[in-house]
């Protein structure tokens, strides 16, 4: 089993970064695989359609997907939104039905509204928006606040705890012959016609 992580951050290795590191711990200790992509990174290079390209074809084996975003005037950072459009518009069919996550980093605020623009694409493919036990945030400016946030860390490892038992009960319910919900043929209506 696999999960992809994306890193929305155009800082390699910062507090999004430390955050997914914590749940990959987890993930790796319940013998799940990571791969994580940096997204906003290579987005803010000018990048963009390389790793959308990358991503769907990870995802075409992946068994789930965590989204991190750093916060950025309230919002997920312009990188991680255009890289989703992207994803969702064109590769929706290897995400469906995939159980998915989302964490924000703040230094202060804007959180709730991050991961709740994050959820919304997952909802839109029918994917299982995995919970932890509060909203799904660190916080800092830095790595080493991030690993001070100790409150913050718990809820990252529980996100790897909570998705790894999601996967776990997918695959058993897979060989006791529990089958993917049948999806009907989209309606697609609008307010004109
Ligand atoms: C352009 C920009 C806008 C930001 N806007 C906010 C904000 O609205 N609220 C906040 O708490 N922090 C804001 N921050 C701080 C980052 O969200 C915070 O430091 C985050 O943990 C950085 O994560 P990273 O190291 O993965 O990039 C902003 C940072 C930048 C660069």
């Amino acid at each position: 089993m696999k999960v992809v992580l994306i890193n929305g951050s155009r800082r390699e290795k910062g507090c999004t970064y430390t955050a997914l590191s914590e749940i990959a711990k987890v993930l790796n200790g319940n013998g799940i695989d990571t791969e994580i992509f940096h997204v906003g990174l290579k987005a803010v290079n000018g990048q963009i359609n390389e790793i959308v390209k990358e991503v769907a074809e990870a995802m075409e084996t992946a068994d789930a997907m965590i989204v991190g975003s750093p916060v950025y005037y309230a919002s997920p950072s312009g990188e991680v939104i255009a890289f989703l459009d992207r994803l969702f518009t064109t590769a929706e069919d290897v995400l469906t039905l995939k159980p998915a996550a989302s964490i924000a980093s703040a230094r202060r605020a804007g959180t709730t509204a991050t991961l709740d623009v994050l959820n919304k694409y997952f909802m839109y493919a029918q994917m299982p928006v995995i919970s932890s036990r509060y909203w799904n945030m660190v916080h800092g400016s830095n790595p080493d606040d991030v690993m001070k946030d100790e409150e913050g860390l718990q809820i990252m490892r529980t996100i790897g705890t909570n998705m790894s038992w999601i996967l776990k009960s997918i695959e058993t319910g897979r060989k006791y012959g529990v089958e993917q919900p049948i999806i009907e043929d989209k309606i697609f209506t609008n307010f004109i016609r």
